[in-house]
């Protein structure tokens, strides 16, 4: 009985390490040509992720977004590998910005909000921190801009 227990744990972990390997690997093929190695964003063209993705999930309208925005929507990705991929992200470069109420993505989540790419990401994003921003002033000074200027 124990030695079953014990095979359940040891299954357990490696399917939540494979999945952590997969969100990387997505990440480097997908997402690292543009976001850079640790998400830190290339000059004033692609934002920084690294120490500031979570901030979106202050409000429901963010946590959308950053599901909505091309880059994410229209990946060449199933919609369970987005949450999968996002949920890494968060947790992995930004668990400091992000709520502590922040529930992970799912796969019905995302499939939803991916059949509505946004259209003007970088008007979105500026309205959704401006609204972070009123709604939270203790994090308006670190909303400014998620670029590397
Ligand atoms: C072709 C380059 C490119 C690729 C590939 C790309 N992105 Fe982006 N990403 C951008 C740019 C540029 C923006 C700024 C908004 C826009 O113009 O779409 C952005 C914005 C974002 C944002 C919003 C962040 C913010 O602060 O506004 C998120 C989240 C994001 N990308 C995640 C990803 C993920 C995850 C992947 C991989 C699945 C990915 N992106 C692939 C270029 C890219």
């Amino acid at each position: 009985m124990n030695r079953v227990v014990a095979i359940a744990a040891l299954l357990a972990c490696s399917a939540a390490a494979a999945n952590d390997e997969r969100a990387q690997f997505n990440y480097i093929i997908h997402c690292q040509g543009c976001h850079l190695p640790d998400a830190m964003g290339f000059q004033d063209t692609v934002p920084r992720m690294n120490n500031f993705l979570g901030y979106f999930l202050h409000s429901q309208d963010g946590r959308e977004f950053v599901i909505q925005v091309p880059g994410v929507s229209t990946a060449r990705l199933p919609d369970d590998e987005i949450a999968e991929l996002m949920n890494w992200l968060i947790n992995t470069y930004s668990a400091e910005q992000r709520p502590e109420s922040f529930v992970p993505y799912t796969q019905s989540e995302v499939g939803e909000l991916r059949r509505s790419p946004d259209a003007d990401p970088l008007r979105t994003r500026t309205r959704i921190l401006r609204a972070i921003a009123v709604a939270e002033p203790a994090l308006a000074n670190k909303l400014i801009t998620g670029y590397i200027e």
